[in-house]
């Protein structure tokens, strides 16, 4: 008999019940159901208010990364992720940057962008000057909508409007600026969108469809550079190394999708830990890679008069201390208090930082040994654990298959057996 995935009234169900309709379906083990019922520091019913239909939890390995140091204060980084040598690599690369006098960063206000779609317009010259013209009134009513972010000093600040071409004609596209201050800015700016579209409509005589925030928040931008003495990077061949892989990903989107994506392990990492919303920051630095042409880099590296190496990077730092699951969620709130950061605006920054420092170790074992030796032997371990590997094989297992340059599961299989026999 074919299953249905249609479950009515499935997000009324305790989750319980759910978890028990899943085992049915899917044909869950006993061990399986004990594993997702065991939710740890996330309580279900934590969970259960954060998303629909919670079943379960997906936990993920922390861990802190050293040796941070920006504008003079020492961090520790707490992050989330699944992938080995990250963290590592994060730490390693703070540690050559402190060398050289830290990281040192800045970035804009923290303002974001709330689209407003205007569909069937006549003229949209008139209508956008009818928009522009009523600037005043319509900041007014957005900056009604949200009196407490009005109390901080951000708010509803400015407004613009430009006409697109589409495949279904012109359209008006309003922007609307609104300082978040320590809020990510999601809910604020689309409440504020909504609330000025009847008026945009009204002015335009047009027909307003999408009231939305957008991810390629370039009001919002943070900026972290440094400087890493040629001895402590591995001498001017390594610092030549780090400049062709930078020159690489400026020239070249496919080498910059992974160029970014070796920031981004640092960044989302950090940004996952504290239940901020990372796809956000991933969509808005890969559109903010492509904002001024083809496809490149966010970060730059190169050597300087005196042989030493030089980075920086620039993206969207959509952040926020408060609102949304970094409030909710009883581990965040944790990597909040370590991370220590007094505003949204610096953990932008902190956040740029990780990601230069991120890019780096990945630029720097590049462009020398190679990711593989580091990587395989963390790798490995997780290959001897998927093969059954448990205590002290794990390291016996890994060893061996590292040893062999054989880190598969057969192999760690075998070893596992061979070690058994022994025992
Ligand atoms: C792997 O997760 C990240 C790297 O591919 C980044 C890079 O190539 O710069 C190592």
């Amino acid at each position: 008999m074919t299953k249905s995935s249609v479950v009515s009234g499935f997000y009324k169900l305790p989750p319980k019940e759910r978890l028990a309709f899943i085992r049915d379906f899917a044909g869950l083990t006993e061990d399986e159901v004990r594993l997702l019922e065991n939710t740890g520091s996330l309580p279900l019913e934590v969970a259960d208010h954060m998303i629909e239909n919670a079943i379960g939890v997906f936990p993920e390995p922390m861990g802190i990364a050293v040796n941070f140091q920006i504008n003079g204060k020492d961090y520790l980084i707490p992050m989330a992720t699944e992938e080995p040598s990250v963290i590592a690599a994060a730490s390693y690369a703070a540690k050559m940057v402190r060398d050289g006098g830290g990281f040192h960063t800045s970035s804009t206000a923290p303002v974001m962008i709330g689209q407003i779609q205007v569909v069937k317009i006549k003229n949209g010259d008139l209508a956008k000057k009818q928009v522009l013209d009523a600037k005043a009134e319509l900041l007014r009513k957005a900056n009604d909508q949200d009196p407490v972010l009005n109390s901080f000093g951000g708010g509803a600040k400015d407004l613009d409007a430009r006409i697109i071409e589409t495949t279904m004609g012109q359209m008006l596209i309003v922007h609307l600026f609104v300082d978040c201050r320590d809020a990510m800015g999601a809910n604020a700016v689309n409440t504020m969108a909504e609330a000025i579209s009847p008026k945009i409509e009204q002015l335009t005589d047009g027909h307003v469809y999408l009231r939305i925030i957008s991810n390629l928040a370039i009001k919002r931008l943070a900026k972290a550079w440094c400087t890493v003495p040629k001895e402590v990077v591995g001498g001017e061949k390594v610092v030549d190394g780090i400049a062709y892989a930078s020159a690489f990903a400026a020239a070249d989107p496919y080498r910059a999708a992974t160029h970014n994506k070796g920031a981004l392990n640092g960044i989302i990492a950090v940004v996952l830990a504290t239940g901020n919303d990372h796809r956000a920051i991933e969509a808005g630095a890969h559109a903010y890679a492509a904002f001024k042409g083809p496809y490149t880099s966010i970060s730059k590296w190169t050597k300087n008069a005196n042989g030493d190496l030089e980075g920086s990077i620039e993206m969207p730092m959509a952040v926020g201390l408060v609102g949304g699951a970094v409030r909710t969620h009883p581990i965040a709130r944790i990597v909040m208090k370590i991370l220590n950061v007094k505003s949204a605006t610096e953990f932008g920054e902190v956040l740029a930082a990780v990601g230069l420092a991120q890019n780096l170790g990945a630029l720097r074992a590049l462009s020398n040994e190679g990711i593989q030796s580091g990587h395989m032997s963390l790798h490995a371990r997780n290959i001897a654990i998927t093969a059954g590997a448990k205590g002290a094989q794990i390291d016996l297992v890994a060893e061996r298959m590292i040893k062999e340059s054989k880190v598969r599961v057969d192999r760690a299989k075998e070893i596992i057996e061979e070690l058994t026999d022994k025992q």
